[in-house]
């Protein structure tokens, strides 16, 4: 039976079993990255689309790791990030001489994770490195690149899978395209 939020979207670009084998492979290259540390890795979620990704991703990883999460405004639901970010909602961890794990849904102009990672440089962590989900080509503003992406994907709007279109579709098992008619 068709799920009815099929109809909020024009293709899947990628299906549920992809993303599981993709998270899988993220988590993998956590493991090895980090292999040599022994002291606490932060993974820190930008909320609220880290939320499925972040959720999968850190049962798959095999070492201990802590959890923690920021809630950044930047982007009105239409089409890029217009305003300045804003930190809504701060870390609560100590990351002082820790190593971060920036966990993102998804990597468009590069403004937030920009921003983000300044914040937190000034908290003196040991390291700061960024896993993305999705990463879109061709569209950044600032260069940045992030250590791990699990998907590079084209410039369109794109929902599922902890990305919404004014906080709707986050819950959808896959990334798909917006229809075109409900953008605006
Ligand atoms: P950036 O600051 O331009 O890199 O934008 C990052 C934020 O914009 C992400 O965390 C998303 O919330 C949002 N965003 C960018 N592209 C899309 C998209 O295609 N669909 C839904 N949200 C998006
Ligand atoms: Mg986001």
């Amino acid at each position: 039976m068709k799920k009815s939020y099929y109809s909020n979207v024009s293709k899947i670009i990628i299906s549920k079993n992809k993303i599981k084998k993709a998270i899988k492979k993220a988590a993998k290259w956590i493991d090895y990255e980090y292999k040599d540390i022994d002291s606490e890795i932060v993974l820190v979620g930008i909320l609220k689309g880290c939320i499925p990704f972040m959720g999968q991703l850190s049962t798959m990883i095999e070492r201990d790791i802590s959890m923690d999460f920021m809630n950044v405004s930047s982007f009105n639901g239409e089409d890029s990030a217009k305003n300045l970010p804003k930190i809504t909602m701060d870390i609560q961890t100590d990351i002082k001489g820790k190593h971060v794990l920036l966990v993102e849904d998804i990597i468009d102009s590069g403004y937030t994770i920009k921003f983000v990672i300044d914040k937190l440089q000034q908290k003196e962590p040991a390291s700061i490195k960024i896993i993305t989900f999705l990463n879109k080509n061709g569209v950044r503003k600032v260069e940045l690149e992030p250590n791990f992406s699990c998907f590079d994907i084209p410039n369109e709007f794109i929902v599922g899978f902890g990305l919404d279109y004014k906080e709707k579709c986050r819950n959808y098992e896959f990334i798909g395209v917006l229809r075109k008619e409900l953008l605006g």
